[in-house]
């Protein structure tokens, strides 16, 4: 059960203001707690219970914040980098003030859906190698890609440090010179796709994830645009992981 919290602390968590900001707010008699004034700034509110009302509107709390983005080339996933533009630089302040990273990597030139959030306990089921979950990429590749590809992927490929990945499944959309898959993997190691196919003497050209566990890409997204999972689609990965 979680314990209450100050008033002011969430007030300025959700992007209110800074804590001094809404400490002079409370004084000047501007927040109700169930339908009462307060000016006394340490108070204690159970924010999923407590109705908050500030100049007259009310607070509707969160906690926790889930988008879904459709990563764009050129942007890498984390939070800050010192030369590349980040995913966050997409994300408006409306929901930075959430403080969301990234739940695992893409490639800077990977595209597709890539889950942002502050659910730090979901993050590490999601990202745990134990659950396995299931990662679905889009991939184009450099190369003749047949049937018999399937069973490489289904044995496990010992990747170029040795290690040997865990089975993997290949849907063939297309078969040619230059074919068309889609692969799902159950871990995230560095690059891991990209490797998979040099290991055959296949050269990714173009890769984008689809899926990750019960969450699937929205194709409604265009690159680089984002919103909010749906209350199913939150109930359904936190179920899974
Ligand atoms: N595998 C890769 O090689 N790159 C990614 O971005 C994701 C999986």
């Amino acid at each position: 059960m979680k314990k209450k919290e100050r008033l002011d602390k969430v007030l300025s968590n959700m992007g209110y203001g800074s804590r001094k900001g809404i400490k002079q707010i409370i004084r000047e008699g501007r927040v109700l707690v169930n339908g009462k004034i307060v000016t006394n700034n340490s108070i204690k509110i159970d924010p999923h219970k407590d109705e908050v009302v500030l100049d007259n509107i009310k607070v509707h709390y969160r906690e926790h914040i889930y988008l879904m983005l459709n990563k764009p080339k050129g942007v890498v996933s984390s939070t800050d980098d010192p030369t590349n533009r980040t995913v966050l630089d997409l994300i408006d302040k409306e929901y930075l003030i959430f403080k969301p990273f990234p739940v695992g990597r893409l490639d800077k030139d990977t595209e597709g859906l890539l889950l942002l959030t502050n659910d730090g306990k979901l993050a590490h089921e999601l990202l745990s190698p134990k659950k396995e979950v299931d990662k679905t990429y889009y991939v184009e590749v450099d190369g003749f890609i047949e049937e018999h590809h399937k069973n490489l992927f289904l044995d496990g490929i010992s990747l170029d440090d040795g290690y040997r990945t865990l089975p993997s499944h290949l849907k063939i959309l297309r078969s040619g010179a230059f074919s068309k898959v889609e692969l799902t993997i159950r871990e995230g190691k560095f690059h891991q796709v990209k490797r998979m196919f040099k290991v055959i003497g296949m050269e990714v050209k173009y890769l984008k994830r689809i899926s990750m566990g019960s969450l699937r890409l929205d194709e409604s997204l265009g690159l680089g645009q984002y919103r909010e999972l749906t209350e199913r689609e939150i109930e359904l990965l936190k179920e899974k992981s």
